[in-house]
């Protein structure tokens, strides 16, 4: 895996000659974030070695470079998910690559399905914490200490600092905010009624198919790394039927201004 990382970051700086700062995941629904960014380079996973191709619609593929103001970004247009067929090494493998870009600072994005009563279709939720239940872990296996240590400390997966600075910023902007736990699962499926009760009663406010893989490497690698969810559906008795990877993105849409906005704003003033 080291060599791999090794030869596929040679690869992109033969031909990108920027270092990004912050790297970002952008989630079904907000590929557009790129629009925020004064893009300079633009290589599709297809020409990148040993990057997987995403395969799910709603998700682009390409690592999008530029910058936002004097910043310098690295953005993943589309990612790679458990349920297409990749083990979560690959689901991983572009976190890593950027690590080794240069990145310090990691922002993910997704959508999930609300259990919180409290929350409604379209909020924005800070994740400040998640629940790994997904079914293959990213760091089983021979642990090569170039990358991290064996025993990653998850006292603090998500920032505290990039949460106070992205509620602070979301005051200015009126942007509202939930701040909730994330509850990884495989998918595809959504989940059944009895599904969403199990992510409640397990303490968590969303559910999604994604993030929590790539938040665990990014931790081993000790990148800062900030999290934000949109609520697209609610896995409760009155909306269950209407969930579809369709009303997924549409909802996604919907509130991506905003996302977009938060994520320029912090990483401009963090
Ligand atoms: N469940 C799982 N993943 C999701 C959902 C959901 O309800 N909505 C968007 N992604």
């Amino acid at each position: 895996m080291w060599e791999e990382v090794q030869q596929t970051v040679s690869y992109i700086k033969e031909r990108i000659d920027l270092t990004p700062e912050y790297g970002v995941i952008l989630g079904s629904g907000l590929g557009s974030f790129t629009e925020e960014m004064n893009v300079e380079f633009v290589l599709p996973y297809s020409e990148i070695p040993n990057f997987p191709v995403s395969t799910v619609q709603g998700h682009k593929g390409a690592l999008v470079f530029g910058t936002i103001g004097d910043k310098k970004v690295v953005a993943m247009q589309g990612r790679f998910h458990y349920y297409e067929g990749y083990s979560m090494k690959e689901v991983t493998f572009p976190v890593r690559v950027l690590k080794f870009l240069g990145i310090n600072k990691l922002i993910v994005s997704n959508a999930s399905g609300g259990v919180n009563p409290a929350y409604r279709v379209g909020d924005i939720m800070l994740i400040k914490d998640h629940i790994n239940f997904a079914p293959e872990h990213p760091l089983r296996g021979i642990n090569d200490e170039r990358f991290g240590p064996r025993f990653v400390n998850m006292s603090e997966p998500y920032s505290r600092k990039m949460i106070a600075k992205a509620k602070d910023l979301a005051d200015t902007l009126n942007i509202e905010l939930k701040e909730g736990v994330y509850l990884g699962l495989q998918g595809p499926t959504f989940e059944t009624l009895a599904e969403y009760k199990m992510v409640k009663i397990l303490g968590a406010d969303c559910v999604g198919m994604s993030t929590v893989p790539e938040v665990i490497v990014a931790r081993h690698m000790d990148l800062e790394t900030f999290g934000v969810s949109v609520i697209t559906d609610m896995g409760d008795e009155d909306s269950i039927e209407t969930i579809s990877h369709d009303e997924v993105l549409e909802a996604a849409q919907l509130a991506e201004p905003k996302v977009r906005t938060l994520i320029k704003e912090l990483i401009l003033k963090y």
